[in-house]
């Protein structure tokens, strides 16, 4: 008989040790409704193969998952478009903050990765072409692989984000100057803004995430939704753009393919091994939560769990 780790006793002393960094960082107010978020809170959920979910602080909390949500848009336009996929966005880092637009004009409309808020919004705008509600089957869709019916939208923060998203707006409107968006503006817009919102708990994400450990299965579908070899994709691209210009330092010190959003949450995932999910609101410079980046990183370092 093999007898599976009990996790739950190092996830808990990982998240006394990084609570002090809870306290330092910004949490995220250029979207008010994020600005009202507790910067107390911290959680953490691990998913492993055969060990199932593991637990620690506010691990059933929800919160706004905001860019993590690009992993699971990534997925459908990828199981949708394939390869071409790649003729609308590049797959390479781009070392500037997520929402810039200056490489944007030399390179004439093609976003350099999906991650970056440009690259998202020709994702969505892919989406917005493939499904009818495009929202609607992306919420669908996270409900689907992690198995948990009522995961929502926030539209206080949807409404919140479209009253402020000054710069998402200038963006959409120059990738669709260079013709690499087909849907109106508007649409992708209201698209991005709603995934942007949906939330959910890090036990949650972890669960939506076992089809990038099971490498394209999950026990809550039947079907196979990506192949391995697309799987390995999709999480080089984690490793890569993730964490935006923070991903070269993520890979040094953390070594897991990771997808940070400004509502603190960070989803890791090793292939075949396991899904780590870390909640605390306050970020650093690049936008990537302080305490969860510093949970991930000794996690990590004490579990063994990387890919390198
Ligand atoms: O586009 C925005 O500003 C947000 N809805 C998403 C940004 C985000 O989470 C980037 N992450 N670090």
């Amino acid at each position: 008989m093999t007898t599976v780790t009990d996790f739950t006793p190092m996830l808990q002393q990982v998240l006394e040790e990084v609570r002090p960094l809870t306290l330092q960082g910004k949490v995220a107010d250029y979207i008010p409704e994020l600005g009202h978020v507790d910067r107390n809170k911290l959680g953490i959920a691990l998913y492993l193969p055969d060990g199932g979910v593991f637990c620690a602080g506010d691990a059933h909390e929800r919160f706004s998952i905001q860019s993590i949500s690009k992993v699971f848009t990534l997925i459908m336009a990828y199981r949708r478009l394939g390869d071409a996929l790649w003729q609308r966005v590049g797959r390479e880092p781009s070392g500037t903050p997520f929402n810039s637009l200056i490489q944007l004009e030399t390179d004439l409309g093609i976003p350099r990765n999906p991650f970056i808020n440009a690259g998202a919004l020709v994702v969505s705008d892919i989406l917005c072409s493939q499904y009818v509600n495009a929202h609607l089957s992306i919420l669908e869709f996270i409900r689907q692989i992690s198995g948990v019916d009522d995961i929502n939208f926030n539209t206080r923060v949807a409404r919140s984000e479209a009253q402020h998203g000054y710069r998402n707006a200038a963006m959409a409107n120059f990738i669709k100057s260079f013709g690499n968006l087909k849907a109106p503006v508007d649409d992708v817009l209201q698209t991005y803004f709603r995934q942007c919102s949906i939330e959910m708990s890090c036990a949650e994400l972890v669960r939506a995430a076992q089809l990038l450990v099971h490498y394209g299965t999950t026990p809550d579908v039947s079907e196979t939704l990506l192949t391995p070899s697309e799987v390995r994709r999709v999480t080089s691209i984690m490793l890569t753009c993730g964490t935006y210009d923070a991903a070269g330092d993520f890979a040094f010190r953390i070594g897991l393919p990771a997808k940070s959003g400004v509502g603190g949450g960070i989803l890791a995932v090793v292939p075949g091994r396991m899904a780590l999910c870390v909640w605390s609101p306050a970020l650093d410079y690049h936008g990537n939560s302080l305490a969860g980046g510093r949970a991930l990183e000794l996690f990590s370092a004490r579990s063994g769990f990387s890919v390198f």
